[in-house]
């Protein structure tokens, strides 16, 4: 992992914008021999994912459109229950349709669950799910994305389209907040000096 970072809030890179294009050009490829001849309805799930809708778009070699879907999780104090919301979704049908999720991050994997079910459930013809990352370990129900830009482990990241409390999503690289940013509990990281 790359130390430096513009930004006073990061504590480190993780994706510096290069690495960035890279793996979206990847993903592009992988897509563009997909989907050839196919016109896909790209559900693009909100907000975080716009620079990567927008960079991941440009590689398209394919007729597409766009549809956008926004979910929010609730996830209640002493219940282990995880309940997401889904309050904007497409008004046309997603009958007969191909049906490409694009999300920026894969979690727990319950909002994308609730939202590839649902497009199932209008009887797409075929409905795949495009992450630029994934964070495996962080699994609360059986899911794996069929286009995975960067496998990750249990971190915290923010910058290009990630937030952390609505901000930061305009960075444009992908790292790692000062943990006096995110006000981590010191008792819990007692080598700290930091905060
Ligand atoms: P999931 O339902 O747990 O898979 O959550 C996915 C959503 O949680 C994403 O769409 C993000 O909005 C948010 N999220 C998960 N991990 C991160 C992260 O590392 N940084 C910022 N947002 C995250
Ligand atoms: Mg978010």
């Amino acid at each position: 992992m790359k130390t430096q970072s513009k930004h006073p809030d990061f504590e480190s890179v993780l994706l510096s914008s290069d690495d960035i294009a890279d793996i979206v050009q990847k993903l592009g490829n992988q897509l563009n021999q997909d989907y050839q001849g196919k016109t896909p309805t790209i559900l693009a799930v909100l907000k975080g994912v716009t620079p990567f809708l927008t960079d991941l778009s440009k590689t398209f070699q394919f007729y597409c459109d766009y549809e956008y879907v926004a979910a929010s999780s609730y996830h209640g104090g002493v219940v282990t229950s995880n309940w997401v919301e889904i309050y904007l979704w497409p008004r046309l049908s997603l009958k007969h349709k191909d049906v490409l999720i694009i999300e920026d991050v894969v979690d727990s994997g319950l909002t994308i669950q609730k939202i590839k079910q649902k497009a199932m459930s209008e009887g797409a013809a075929s409905v795949k799910v495009v992450t630029l990352l994934d964070k495996p370990e962080g699994r609360k129900v059986k899911f794996k994305p069929d286009y995975i830009g960067k496998t990750i482990g249990q971190l915290f990241v923010v910058g290009y389209g990630l937030d952390f409390d609505e901000k930061y999503r305009n960075v444009p690289f992908i790292g790692l907040l000062k943990p006096s940013i995110i006000k981590m509990n010191p008792k819990d990281y007692p080598w700290r000096k930091d905060f």
